[in-house]
Formats: C-alpha cells, sequence, structure tokens
C-alpha cells in the first residue's frame, strides 16, 4: 500500500473538563494527496477546528496520529501555516513588516534583497502590492485576510491549514479571494485544508470535501470527490447539473443526514443555521469590506 503525503489514522482526543474528559474525536482516518485542496465542513462543534489544529500541532492526538511525508507531526512547524478566521496580524508591525517576521525564521541564510523580493512577491500574489507600509488598523478586513494568506504562503508551506478564513467577511469579499485562492493553489500546488461552514464555497473550491459527523466523538461521515474541472467560473457553475447536485449533497448530509437542534457551543458560538438559500450562515463578526 502505498503512503500518503498527509495521513490521519485512528486519531480521537480527549480534552480534560472538571466533569472528567471529553472525547470530541474518535477513529478519524483521512489520507490525502499532495496539492489536494480539502474542505471540511460539518456543524458548529463537531471538531472541525480540533482536527486541524492536530495537524497544525497545537494539539496533540490522545490516540492514534498525524503522518506528514513520513514523519509523525507532533507540535507546529513551518511546513504547516495556519491561517484563522479573525486575521491575526500583529498590530504594531506594517503588512510588509507582518510577512517579513514569519519568513524570517524559514529563510535563514538568504541575502536581504532575496527575502525582500520573496515578501513582495507573495503580497502580490494576494494584490497587496499597493499597501506595504499599511498598518493593519489601516486595512479592511478582506485586506487583512490576504495578508494572512500571503504571510503563510510565503513560509512555503507544503500543507496549507485555513480555518473559515473567509467567515467573517461579506459575500463580494469572500467571493475575491476564493478566486485569488484558487489561482494561487493552481499555480503552487500547495496542500490545501479548509475548513468552512458554507456549501457553495466547499463545492467551487474542492476536490474533495469531507463531511463530519455531529459530535462528541465526531469522526469523518462521509467524503464526497468533486469532479469539476478546472479551472472554475462560479457563474458557469451556476447552471451546471453536477455543481448542483454535489451542493444537494452536501445539504443532505448536513441537514437530513446529520440534522442539528440549535443549540450554543460551550465557545459560547451560536451555531450553524440553515438560510433560506440553504446555504449556511453564522451570526459573526462582520469586518468590513474591500469588495472593490
Ligand atoms: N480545549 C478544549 N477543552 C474542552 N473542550 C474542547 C476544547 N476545544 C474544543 N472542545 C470541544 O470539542 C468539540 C469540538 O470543538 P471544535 O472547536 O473543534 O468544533 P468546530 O467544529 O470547529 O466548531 P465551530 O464550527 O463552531 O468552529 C466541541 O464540543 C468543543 O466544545
Ligand atoms: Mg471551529
Amino acid at each position: 500500500m502505498s503512503t500518503k503525503h498527509l495521513e490521519l489514522a485512528q486519531v480521537g482526543i480527549d480534552f480534560p473538563t472538571p466533569k472528567g474528559p471529553f472525547r470530541a474525536l474518535e477513529n478519524v482516518n483521512l489520507k490525502i494527496e499532495k496539492g489536494e485542496f480539502v474542505s471540511l465542513i460539518g456543524h458548529s462543534g463537531c471538531g472541525k477546528s480540533t482536527v486541524l489544529n492536530i495537524i497544525a500541532g497545537l494539539h496533540q492526538a490522545t490516540t492514534g496520529g498525524v503522518i506528514l511525508d513520513g514523519s509523525e507531526v507532533n507540535s507546529p512547524g513551518p511546513e504547516r501555516a495556519v491561517v484563522f478566521q479573525n486575521h491575526s496580524l500583529l498590530p504594531w508591525l506594517s503588512v510588509y513588516k507582518n510577512v517579513e517576521l514569519a519568513v524570517k525564521s524559514t529563510m535563514q541564510g538568504k541575502s536581504k534583497s532575496e527575502m525582500r523580493e520573496w515578501i513582495l512577491h507573495n503580497l502580490a500574489l494576494v494584490h497587496m502590492s499597493h499597501a506595504l507600509d499599511k498598518f493593519p488598523n489601516e486595512i479592511s478586513g478582506g485586506m487583512k485576510q490576504r495578508v494572512g494568506i500571503a504571510r503563510a504562503l510565503a513560509m512555503e508551506p507544503k500543507v496549507l491549514l485555513m480555518d473559515e478564513p473567509f467567515g467573517a467577511l461579506d459575500a463580494l469579499t469572500r467571493a475575491h479571494l476564493q478566486d485569488s485562492l484558487m489561482e494561487i493553489h493552481a499555480s503552487l500546488g500547495n496542500t490545501v485544508i479548509m475548513i468552512t461552514h458554507d456549501v457553495d464555497e466547499a463545492v467551487l473550491l474542492s476536490d474533495r470535501i469531507v463531511m463530519m459527523n455531529n459530535g462528541p466523538a465526531a469522526t469523518v461521515g462521509e467524503i464526497l470527490d468533486i469532479a469539476l474541472p478546472r479551472p472554475r467560473d462560479r457563474l458557469v457553475l451556476a447552471d451546471s447539473k453536477q455543481y448542483n447536485h454535489y451542493r444537494h449533497e452536501v445539504l443532505t448530509f448536513l441537514y437530513d443526514k446529520q440534522k442539528k437542534v440549535e443549540t450554543v457551543s460551550s465557545h459560547g458560538k451560536s451555531t450553524l443555521k440553515q438560510s433560506a438559500n440553504g446555504v449556511s450562515s453564522e451570526k459573526k463578526d462582520k469586518s468590513n469590506s474591500d469588495a472593490a
């Protein structure tokens, strides 16, 4: 049997709580090929972030483990860059300096001009060359998110881990960033694992959608292969039978097979709700937009 690029084998995790250990995940198995774009989708609190954090090395699995290119993952590393939902830029550093800080450790031995060129290249990929000297409080939410993506890409990670990266953005900005991410993925060929609550986003971007069962002891429910040709165009896909079939499969999994009663998770966040058009929506902070 060939070993995969990234493999989660029998991953389970217990979190300590005052009432004793809470088993959030159990027997999560997943094999991912190099360059694959995989989305994780599932109801709030099912354990998506926990899976991502285990791959990132931020949490240690209680059972099983994660293997990346033959080595077990036990701690964070630059080959697995994370993009969080709430653009975690350092407010006292400029756009340029935020990216520079991230690449300093991965570019040891390179000259100053090589490093500068690399930082500028990555900021150009996300169309942020015009705002190098701006500070995070001077740019919009979508722009901050783009800098977060540039920062992660500049580390040349084997695996790009994204936890609801566009969740706090308005629909137009989100669409722009989805298109940029598709372009970047096509040109760089990184492995991407992205958590989303947005069914259309999952179908548009993914090679496979991993749908998780509700917790506790959550695991992989179903995996859907998205065999839509690339490059993908949202307008063309809107009328595609195949696209709408995939969309329907995910919606059926979420709202029929894994129907969930509305509760508030222990993080105090609202759970996922179904909107009129079937696309999930969460009540979260809205950042300002840069949809221009
Ligand atoms: N450090 C922790 N201690 C105790 N329980 C935790 C901890 N982290 C997560 N959990 C619990 O594990 C479960 C999975 O949480 P996780 O954050 O992975 O869910 P999620 O699918 O990412 O949810 P959301 O969509 O709301 O972000 C939840 O029941 C959560 O309360
Ligand atoms: Mg989460």
